[in-house]
């Protein structure tokens, strides 16, 4: 019963301590901005000690900050972050601390309104003016549509009363940028073909090392969006240990990924689904996937041949060890024999009475290899270095009276 009691007790101080700790909010734009505008995200009920760092789908934003293109504004429990000209790359999910529940989704108007067109699609496609009116100005490429669209006007029509444009066939002179103007206004449209994603069949990474993929487009895709299926699950934005950014190089947003840590267990199937819009009623008509078989190696499997020739060399060594010891034997068993006068003071036995002298031989440069260390006398010495009361060897006897004489 006590123990129910205190369980209760604490379970009552967790809540009041819940709801007095207020989490952080934020404020930021209501609905989305338009590209090239002003925009700020204040994230407020911070804590004296809370750290704050903006992140934007988990990514940091140093290099923005460094660069100016992002401001932060510290304030008395509050942080402000702002931008003076809205970029595409700007949409996203804010967060002002790492562990904020919440976040802010900052919505950027393209002001490039992308059309998808291919075979299945239903035509004809309709890009629809600012305001409806009989004034509107259709351009491709900066030029008129009869001359951008020179032999193939039959693909497009503008509607009279809606002054909207519609295209009329699937052929690939269709595709292109398009222009409306009314009076100052100006809608932008792109139309393009289905975007073809591509990966590597396969990828292998070792254990515990990173993957680095890189969803490409098999035409160029600029604005295309990117939603990764890594281990069952699906990820548009940094989570955990997997981390999502946007190729800069191909202007495909969410097109790199990068898992630290790869184990075992991450073997399998790993997608990217490329689409330019995901609310797209026609999405499995305008989106690909594409899909690559991730290995995962062994952190050993790395290892054995290293060790191998690890062992090689360690054989290698050995037999020539032996083999040079061998030799030196051999050559130790010639000198005993046959000696030169001067290793004679080298083989002299000593006796612990007489003062240890060395002859260096001095025709040739002096060398770090004087008699003292060299292998012959101490091999010589292992032998005989022991006191005699008579001061003579016990063994190589012969050798001795012969070097006496
Ligand atoms: C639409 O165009 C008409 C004239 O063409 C104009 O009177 C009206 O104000 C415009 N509406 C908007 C919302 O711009
Ligand atoms: C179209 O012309 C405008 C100016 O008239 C220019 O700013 C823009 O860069 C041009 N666009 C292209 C795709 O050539
Ligand atoms: C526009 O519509 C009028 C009738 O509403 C028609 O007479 C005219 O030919 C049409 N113009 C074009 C370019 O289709
Ligand atoms: C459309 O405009 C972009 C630049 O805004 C340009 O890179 C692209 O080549 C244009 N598309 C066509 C079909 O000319
Ligand atoms: C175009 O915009 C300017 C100000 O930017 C305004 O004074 C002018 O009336 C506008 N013209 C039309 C036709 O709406
Ligand atoms: C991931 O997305 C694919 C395609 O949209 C869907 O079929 C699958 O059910 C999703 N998986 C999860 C775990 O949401
Ligand atoms: C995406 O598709 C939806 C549904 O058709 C549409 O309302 C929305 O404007 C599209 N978004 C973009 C950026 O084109």
């Amino acid at each position: 019963m006590e123990r129910r009691a205190v369980f209760v007790l604490l379970g009552l101080l967790y809540l009041a301590v819940g709801t007095l700790v207020k989490a952080v909010t934020y404020e930021g734009p209501p609905k989305e901005i338009l590209k090239g505008a002003n925009w700020q995200i204040t994230c407020k009920n911070l804590k004296d000690d809370e750290q704050v760092r903006w992140t934007r789908n988990g990514e940091t934003l140093e290099l923005e900050l460094s660069s100016g293109q992002l401001t932060v504004k510290p304030g008395d429990g509050f942080s402000t972050l702002s931008a003076t000209q809205a970029r595409d790359s700007h949409d996203g999910n804010y967060k002002c601390t790492s562990d904020s529940a919440d976040s802010f989704h900052l919505m950027i108007h393209y002001d490039v309104k992308i059309r998808v067109l291919t075979p299945k699609d239903v035509l004809p496609l309709v890009l629809e003016c600012v305001n409806k009116s009989d004034k509107a100005v259709w351009m491709k490429e900066n030029t008129s549509l009869s001359t951008a669209l020179t032999g193939n006007e039959d693909i497009i029509k503008i509607n009279n009363e809606t002054g909207s444009l519609e295209i009329l066939k699937d052929k690939k002179e269709v595709y292109g940028n398009y222009t409306c103007k009314v009076d100052n206004s100006t809608i932008k449209y792109k139309v393009v073909p289905k975007p073809i994603a591509f990966l590597a069949e396969s990828t292998s990474v070792v254990e515990g090392e990173k993957l680095h993929l890189v969803c490409h487009a098999k035409e160029p895709s600029p604005g295309a969006r990117i939603s990764w299926t890594f281990g069952d699950q699906n990820y548009t934005e940094s989570k955990d240990r997997v981390k999502i950014s946007n190729s800069v190089e191909t202007g495909i947003y969410g097109a790199v990924l990068n898992v630290e840590n790869i184990e075992m267990t991450d073997r399998g199937n790993v997608i990217c689904r490329m689409s330019y819009n995901w609310s797209d009623p026609n999405l499995a008509e305008h989106s690909s996937e594409a899909e690559t078989f991730l290995r995962v190696k062994d952190k050993l499997a790395a290892l054995w041949p290293f060790l191998g020739i690890c062992v090689e060399v360690v054989v290698l060594c050995a037999i020539i060890l032996v083999y040079e010891k061998k030799r030196n034997k051999a050559e130790l068993e010639e000198s005993d024999t046959d000696q030169s006068p001067d290793t004679h003071n080298a083989l002299e036995p000593i006796s612990l009475d007489e003062p240890l002298e060395c002859y260096i031989s001095l025709h040739e440069p002096l060398s770090t290899d004087l008699p003292i260390s060299s292998p012959t006398l101490q091999s010589t010495k292992s032998v005989h270095f022991e006191p005699t009361s008579d001061n003579k060897p016990t063994p190589n006897k012969e050798s001795d009276v012969r070097q006496r004489k």
